[in-house]
């Protein structure tokens, strides 16, 4: 089996069309810096909801003006046929990554999560089906796991959802699975788990916990933790699953398509873990943080207790190997969210000494 270091070459040794569904987002974003960096053209397809305009100026700032020039960009929604037919035309490859994210949020409208990842879906398999895709990789998500209690979670093993975003993304996989049938379209969906890096929403009701965690710590806000702090989830660093998208992207073992698989790395922290090492991470650029106490709150509906990956399915079929650890991926992510917010700071002071102002660089110097 190729390693991820030849599959990267392989890619980068020849110009292919993907589309990347959800880009201005966060995972969306991290795989169109990855495939322009690899001399790809890409079109991208988000109606910003939940991304931004900010994630492309970013990515676009990294690439560099001559890559960016391979990137086409349609504001749409794949609610509508129309915009994910026009999106899939000329294109190999689709790394589906729009829905709408968030527990909480398909708790409070669970027909909006239902349009989105269910009916925007269906319409992106039926788009993607019409113009002869090769294949389409999607992203699924731990929830599907719902109240099975086993440890590490195996692909083959789920229980009853706990919320209608986990109904959503199990629905994608059974059609995933009946385009595989019906219609012999091939396809590979990722069940993420936890995913954090650079680029994630920090604000708002339905933010992550590590993005919205190092922003409190920043702005100096109070951090909530949903029940008694030991909910353990397996965080994982984006590039990991940036690697996993482009494996299962590249895989040319049949038996390796129109499968499912977890991604993550089989460890675990809990959420009080989890703030003692984000607490000490930003504690050594500003020591006042070391002093923040975490308030506890009542557990959150539709949460599951505790989430641990079996990921030898993705190893032994795609080659996956998650190269970061979660500590290091921490590290990384506290640094960016750092910078950011001091480019972002320096910025306002420049509007209002009336001086011209640039976007936000990605690289900003701690
Ligand atoms: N981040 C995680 O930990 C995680 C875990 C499990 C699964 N996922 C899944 O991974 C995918 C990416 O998640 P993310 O964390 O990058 O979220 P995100 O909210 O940052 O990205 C989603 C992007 O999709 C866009 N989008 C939403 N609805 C759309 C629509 N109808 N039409 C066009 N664009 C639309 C949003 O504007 C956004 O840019 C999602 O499918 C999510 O459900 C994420």
């Amino acid at each position: 089996m190729r390693t991820y270091e030849e599959v990267l070459e392989q890619i980068a040794g020849e110009r292919r069309t993907w589309l990347v569904t959800g880009a201005a987002g966060f995972i969306g974003s991290n795989l169109l810096e990855k495939l322009l960096v690899l001399g790809q053209a890409v079109v991208g397809l988000d109606n910003f909801s939940t991304g931004s305009r900010d994630n492309l100026e970013l990515v676009k700032g990294i690439v560099g003006e001559a890559r960016w020039q391979n990137f086409h960009f349609i504001e749409g929604d794949i609610r509508d046929l129309a915009a994910c037919r026009q999106a899939c035309e000329g294109v190999e490859l689709v790394l589906h990554q729009a829905a709408l994210g968030s527990v909480p949020r398909s708790v409070a409208d669970p027909i909006a999560s239902h349009e989105n990842n269910i009916s925007g879906f269906l319409n992106l398999l039926v788009a993607a089906r019409d113009a002869k895709v090769s294949r389409l990789v999607y992203a699924s998500s731990s929830s599907v796991y719902g109240d099975d209690q086993q440890l590490p979670k195996v692909e083959s093993r789920i229980g009853q959802q706990l919320s209608p975003y986990a109904v959503t993304k199990y629905v994608d996989e059974l059609y995933a699975a009946n385009f595989a049938r019906t219609y012999d379209f091939p396809s590979i969906g990722l069940r993420y788990f936890n995913v954090f890096g650079p680029r994630q929403k920090p604000d708002g009701p339905y933010a992550a916990v590590i993005p919205a965690w190092i922003q409190a710590m920043l702005n100096k806000e109070p951090i909530y933790i949903n029940g008694d702090g030991e909910t353990a989830r397996d965080f994982c660093y984006v590039d990991n699953a940036v690697q996993a998208n482009l494996l299962a992207a590249m895989t040319e073992d049949p038996a390796a398509v129109n499968e499912i698989y977890n991604i993550a790395l089989n460890s675990q922290m809990s959420l009080n873990m989890l703030f003692e090492t984000l607490r000490a991470l930003v504690g050594t650029h500003f020591p006042e943080t070391l002093a923040i106490k975490a308030i506890y709150r009542d557990f959150r509906a539709g949460d599951m207790r505790f989430s641990r990956a079996n990921i030898g399915k993705a190893h032994g079929l795609l080659g996956y190997h998650p190269v970061w650890p979660v500590q290091r991926g921490l590290k990384k992510t506290v640094e960016w969210y750092i910078a950011q917010s001091r480019a972002a700071s320096d910025r306002e002071q420049r509007i209002v000494a009336g001086e011209p102002v640039a976007a936000v660089p990605e690289n900003a110097a701690l």
